[in-house]
């Protein structure tokens, strides 16, 4: 099998960025870095999905797994998704409400990395957001068992044809066991890669009674934040 070189692929990361530094930060709180940060994610044309995010999760047996998602909104206290209610991230969510959230914005050469506590939105909210979807997506969630085994494709299209027939074309999708989550975070961080590896990193937290004054500085809503070496 071929090898694949993966030395030459430094040269496409080289961009030169300014330093990201705690002064240039307008307002010291976290949810509206982030923003601002997403909403240059959102501009940057060649990101074609920036609300897409890596979801790690931990199993009951104490194993991290991780996979990609789609953020769906911003509220003041989190961020949202959508997924299958008896998918593994749900069922490993269940036993374990702890989870990270990561983005990775290029050509921006930004990471964001949340920490949190995911908790499920309300019924009501999930339904409002489902039947907001293509009715074509509605149909491909309710047709789709998530993350169990299934003997082959044509099984999916079997089942998606089924609940087609049996909807007619007009017939309202019901909410099938699917719906949104809430991460509120309790640490952030704001990475800003350079070229010569000192890349920028900026953590914002709750405060701890042992915080060393001298390093860690109070931001707004109760927010701290500090830098760490890369
Ligand atoms: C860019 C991208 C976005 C995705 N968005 C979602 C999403 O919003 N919700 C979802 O359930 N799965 C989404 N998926 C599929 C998941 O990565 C994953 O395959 C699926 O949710 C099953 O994961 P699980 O078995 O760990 O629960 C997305 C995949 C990619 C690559």
């Amino acid at each position: 099998m071929a090898t694949v070189d993966l030395t030459s692929l430094r040269l496409k990361y080289r961009s030169e960025k300014d330093k990201f530094l705690e002064e240039n930060i307008a307002v010291k709180e976290p949810f509206h870095l982030f923003k601002s940060w997403l909403s240059e994610a959102v501009e940057t044309p060649e990101i074609l999905e920036p609300n897409a995010f890596c979801l790690s999760t931990v199993s009951k047996t104490n194993f991290p797994s991780a996979r990609f998602v789609l953020m769906k909104g911003v509220e003041d206290d989190g961020v949202t998704f959508f997924t299958n209610y008896g998918s593994r991230k749900a069922q490993e969510i269940e036993s374990n409400p702890n989870v990270a959230a990561t983005f990775y914005w290029l050509p921006l050469r930004r990471q964001v990395r949340i920490e949190g506590v995911a908790s499920k939105l309300s019924r009501e909210k999930s339904e409002e957001y489902f039947h907001q979807r293509p009715r074509a997506s509605q149909i491909g969630a309710v047709a789709s068992p998530q993350s169990q085994t299934i003997p082959n494709r044509d099984h999916l299209d079997k089942i998606e044809n089924d609940i087609k027939e049996k909807l007619g074309p007009d017939g309202v999708v019901p909410l099938p066991n699917w719906g949104g989550y809430l991460i509120k975070p309790h640490w952030f961080e704001f990475w800003q890669g350079q070229t010569n590896r000192l890349h920028d990193r900026i953590i914002f937290r709750r405060p701890k009674s042992d915080d060393n004054k001298e390093l860690v500085h109070d931001g707004e809503n109760g927010w701290v934040y500090e830098r760490l070496a890369p």
